[in-house]
């Protein structure tokens, strides 16, 4: 049998097979919570070994995008509680992302009283979508105080703790892609003199590891994540790679694994027109990290096998594959064309482009 179908452990369970479906968010979530149809699109889904969700804010002030979701208030909750339960009817496992945008916002896409707060004076560059006024220039976040983080700190903690009460399998920290986490890791980003800032990869590297130790203590490391992006294309934005960043990663990949958390999940958008990650540092994190490696990023079901194959990692994760393909592992078996996702409806409010994709056996009847 093929590598990807095998059944495996991670951290506190385990999964029907090595298919990870990637967090996307599909911006549907009306007043930040999910409902129904969220349930309905991961339960379908469900067949993948593991589910990540979308990215979902511990705090008001995370929800940078429109119609994202949150996990603080009960509402939220129990919309989770719908999706949890909908992906354990089907026999899958589901661990929310757990994504704080920071300066990645704009305050129109807010609630009253949120605020856009940031590890740096610097407003993010470009343009974001608001549902009140289009596209409008990202807000200028204020500078997180010592109280800001460890508010924020916090923050993770409490909504972890709901989404586990909430019945959902485990939380992946985003420590990726330029939101909240990477903007302290990012010496081009951040811009605190304190403990959290400056020159040193450990300051800069402590809000993701005070972060995941608080969680960890809350919820426990077999039922924790984290995303990372070592070269990813907000890093160019923001004047480049650093010199520091092997060094970074690995000390990063290091401190987690003393945490004990079940996986590292390394993100690779070389596809998606960022730099290409160099493998030489894919495996100095495999080196250093002591748990389960996720793979992410431009996967097929050949280079996944073969990547499997050769060690290069333990799970394999699927995104823009599960939009338009809800059964993907039955299409893997089948070696069934993949279908497309229409990329006019990824953000969109909605069923179309969200629930309505068929699986093989529905689109044959
Ligand atoms: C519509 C869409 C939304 C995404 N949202 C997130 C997100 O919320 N969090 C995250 O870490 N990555 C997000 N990503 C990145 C994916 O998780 C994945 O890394 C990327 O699509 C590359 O994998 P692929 O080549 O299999 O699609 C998103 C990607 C897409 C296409």
């Amino acid at each position: 049998m093929s590598e990807l179908f095998k059944s495996t452990k991670l951290g506190d369970y385990t999964l029907n097979n090595k298919v990870v479906m990637a967090p996307m968010t599909r911006s549907r979530a009306i007043n930040n919570a999910p409902s129904e149809l969220e349930a309905t699109y991961y339960s379908q889904r469900a067949g993948a070994g593991l589910i990540i969700t979308e990215g979902v804010s511990p705090s008001p002030n995370g929800l940078g995008y429109a119609r994202i979701s949150g996990a603080y208030s009960d509402e939220q909750k129990a919309g989770w509680k719908k999706v949890a339960d909908a992906v354990h009817a089907e026999g899958g496992k589901i661990f929310v992302q757990m994504m704080h945008t920071g300066r990645v916002s704009a305050l129109q896409n807010m609630v009253d009283g949120a605020e856009v707060v940031a590890p740096t004076t610097q407003t993010k560059q470009g343009d974001m979508w608001t549902d009140t006024d289009g596209m409008v220039p990202h807000t200028e976040p204020r500078e997180m105080t010592s109280e800001d983080i460890k508010q924020a700190i916090e923050e993770y903690v409490i909504a972890s703790k709901n989404m586990i009460e909430s019945g959902i399998d485990g939380i992946e920290i985003h420590g990726a892609n330029g939101y909240l986490i990477e903007q302290f890791i990012n010496p081009n980003v951040n811009t605190l003199t304190n403990e959290y800032g400056g020159d040193t990869i450990e300051n800069r590297s402590r809000f993701l590891l005070d972060v995941t130790k608080a969680v960890v203590e809350a919820i426990g490391a077999g039922k924790v994540g984290v995303r990372v992006s070592p070269y990813g294309a907000f890093g160019v934005e923001e004047g480049g790679v650093y010199p520091q960043i092997d060094e970074t990663y690995t000390y990063i990949a290091e401190e987690l694994s003393k945490l004990g958390v079940a996986y590292i999940h390394v993100v690779d958008h070389s596809t998606m027109g960022s730099p290409e990650v160099p493998v030489s540092i894919k495996a100095k994190i495999r080196a250093a990290f002591n748990g389960t490696y996720i793979l992410s990023g431009g996967y097929t079901k050949e280079t996944a096998e073969a990547d499997l194959e050769a060690g290069k990692g333990d799970l394999v994760a699927f995104g823009r594959a599960y939009i338009a393909n809800p059964d993907l592992v039955e299409r893997f078996k089948q070696n069934a064309e993949l279908a497309e996702g229409d990329s006019s409806t990824f953000y969109m409010p909605g069923e179309k482009g969200y629930t309505d994709y068929p699986t093989l056996a529905e689109a044959e009847a």
